[in-house]
């Protein structure tokens, strides 16, 4: 196969809030900088992000109190020097935003307005109604476009570069056309989103199947803290896609099929404000034991009719239309059907405060970086508090492009050699030709299905040991697939092949750090070990895989700081 070689000085995987942000500061500092994404940059999931993004600008709150709240919400496991810098950083970075064109909603003052999240002692999701992604996502497309970065979009990166201790860019193909092309870079940068796909009741985009987490796995190197996935409380019914916690931040109230208002019984003193994986244990337990409603009973309500229409038609428009279309439910005139969806990954490729990605628990590997979902830098740690992630993807995607351009002119540039896009060819050439029986759509079902049983809300040492077993079957039939279209010119079948072969890699790091973390913590909650147990596991997990699918696991100490390990209630 013929392959091209493309020179820069910084490549960057992935085109949302965190890519977009780190190539403007690549570029505005005159390097060379190539964007590949595998969709167009305004369809990145970024543009999904509806309730807000976290900053301390009211008058009673603060950055101390902000970083308090994050910490206490990870269930003590977020690395606290990571933590004091972002929240730090959140207010200018909001301002950053704003003078860059990003239009917020305002207050009667013609202030930003903030509004409540759960888990925050003050209102701070600062927002744009319910569009808040999208507006940043715009925002940043056109400074990163205006700063001059080279966008090549539908292009499928399937490997990277890795000799020797140092990244020297990626293999990527044109969807378009199936040409495969090397990108030669000094410095590079994984900026690839989350991986929520791997769950059948997710909020997530089509696009979100954690391809750069194996990518980097395939190599040898680890992924942190895989274990913990976030479960939203509000999906919605039977579907998953995202009801904004804004609804509650705005008031609405969870009902079981009672007319309970139950988080009264689960958080007293926050109710539906309490952190997510709170209020996603409360709703499946009330579903589990028989409250639920809806057709098949395995949702709670939602309920907004006590709120002044305006609120929604001005704040929540959005959420309104989407519950219309998706359940045919007006919140305007009668409560609506959520339950909680795989949302977000807390876990991912490992990172230190800069963005540089950690071939283990001690050492760096030149010229990588990684920022947003698929890093874990750790500032979420067992359990994100919403509208953190969107303010992580802004604030440590222009981290990651600062810190770039202070280390590349200490940074080799090691010409790369067509041979480096063998694996990525032989990858696409195996996919395309092999003659078996499996299909990706049934084996991609069952594998979403069976990680929504046994590695969701609730965990167990049987239901792990299970889906371990499920994903090792499913790797052993996705050998024997067979796709049907055999072109060249956006071949979505191939290209699904590839992604499935990543889904079911990421999820065993997901279901064996389930296994082997004996304790609760945040959203990973083990029946069989219903206690956090801080003298074992407030740690850190580090897993590898080798070429069998052996995981092998470490750990390593989370950074402590000034805010006391306690006991968490909300
Ligand atoms: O509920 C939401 O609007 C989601 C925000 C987030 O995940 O940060």
């Amino acid at each position: 196969m013929d392959v091209k070689i493309f020179e820069y000085d910084v490549v960057i995987v992935g085109a949302g809030l965190a890519g977009l942000a780190a190539a403007r500061e690549t570029t505005v500092a005159g390097k060379k900088t190539a964007v590949i994404t595998k969709l167009h940059p305004l369809r990145s999931h970024s543009g999904a992000a509806q309730g807000g993004i976290n900053a301390a600008l009211g008058a009673e709150d603060s950055t101390d109190l902000h970083a308090f709240d994050t910490i206490k919400g990870s269930d003590y496991l977020a690395d606290q020097d990571c933590v004091q810098l972002m929240c730090e950083k959140a207010p200018e970075t909001i301002r950053w935003a704003e003078h860059m064109g990003a239009v917020f909603s305002r207050d009667d003052n013609g202030d930003i307005a903030i509004r409540p999240f759960g888990g925050q002692s003050k209102p701070r999701a600062c927002y744009a109604k319910d569009r808040t992604g999208l507006t940043l996502l715009q925002t940043m497309y056109e400074q990163a476009f205006r700063s001059g970065i080279e966008v090549f979009d539908e292009w499928y990166c399937s490997d990277l570069i890795y000799k020797d201790g140092k990244v020297s860019g990626v293999v990527a193909f044109n969807i378009r056309d199936g040409k495969m092309a090397i990108f030669n870079s000094k410095a590079t940068m994984f900026a690839t989103g989350g991986y929520g796909r791997a769950y059948k009741i997710n909020s997530n985009a089509h696009a979100n199947t954690g391809d750069a987490l194996s990518i980097v796995a395939r190599h040898g190197l680890p992924l942190e803290d895989m274990e913990f996935v976030q479960f939203h409380p509000s999906g919605i019914g039977g579907s998953g896609i995202l009801i904004s916690e804004a609804a509650r931040g705005e008031g609405g109230r969870l009902l079981n099929s009672k007319g309970e208002r139950f988080m009264e019984k689960y958080a007293p003193n926050a109710l539906e404000l309490a952190s997510r994986d709170v209020v996603s244990r409360a709703i499946q337990q009330e579903i589990r034991e028989g409250r639920g409603v809806g057709p098949n009973k395995d949702s709670v309500y939602i309920d907004l009719t006590h709120l002044d229409p305006q609120i929604i038609l001005t704040k929540l428009p959005e959420l309104r239309e989407l519950a219309i279309t998706f359940l045919g439910q007006d919140m305007l005139k009668e409560p609506i059907y959520i339950a909680a969806t795989a949302h977000y990954s807390m876990g991912g490729i490992p990172v230190d405060i800069n963005c540089h990605v950690k071939k283990n628990p001690n050492e760096l590997i030149e010229g990588f970086y990684a920022a947003g979902e698929c890093s874990c830098v750790s500032v979420h740690g067992a359990n994100r508090l919403g509208a953190n992630s969107v303010l992580e993807a802004l604030l440590f995607g222009r981290h990651a492009g600062e810190s770039i351009v202070k280390d590349i002119d200490n940074l080799t540039f090691r010409p790369a050699d067509v041979k480096d896009a063998q694996n990525a060819i032989n990858e696409l050439t195996w996919v395309k030709t092999n003659n078996g029986n499996e299909r990706v759509p049934v084996l991609r079902a069952e594998l979403q299905e069976s990680m929504t049983d046994n590695a969701g809300v609730f965990r167990t040492a049987e239901s792990l040991k299970k889906q371990v077993k499920k994903i090792k079957e499913l790797l052993k039939r996705y050998k024997n697939i067979r796709i049907d279209d055999k072109t060249s010119t956006f071949n979505t079948e191939l290209q699904e092949a590839i992604e499935l072969g990543h889904m079911l890699e990421y999820s065993l790091f997901i279901v064996e750090g389930a296994l082997a973390r004996k304790e609760s913590r945040g959203a990973h909650f083990r029946e069989d070990f219903p206690k956090r147990d801080d003298k074992k596991f407030l740690k850190h997990t580090y897993a590898y895989m080798d070429k069998e699918y052996n995981i092998t696991q470490e750990y390593a100490d989370v950074v402590l700081g000034k805010f006391e390990v306690k006991e968490r209630s909300y």
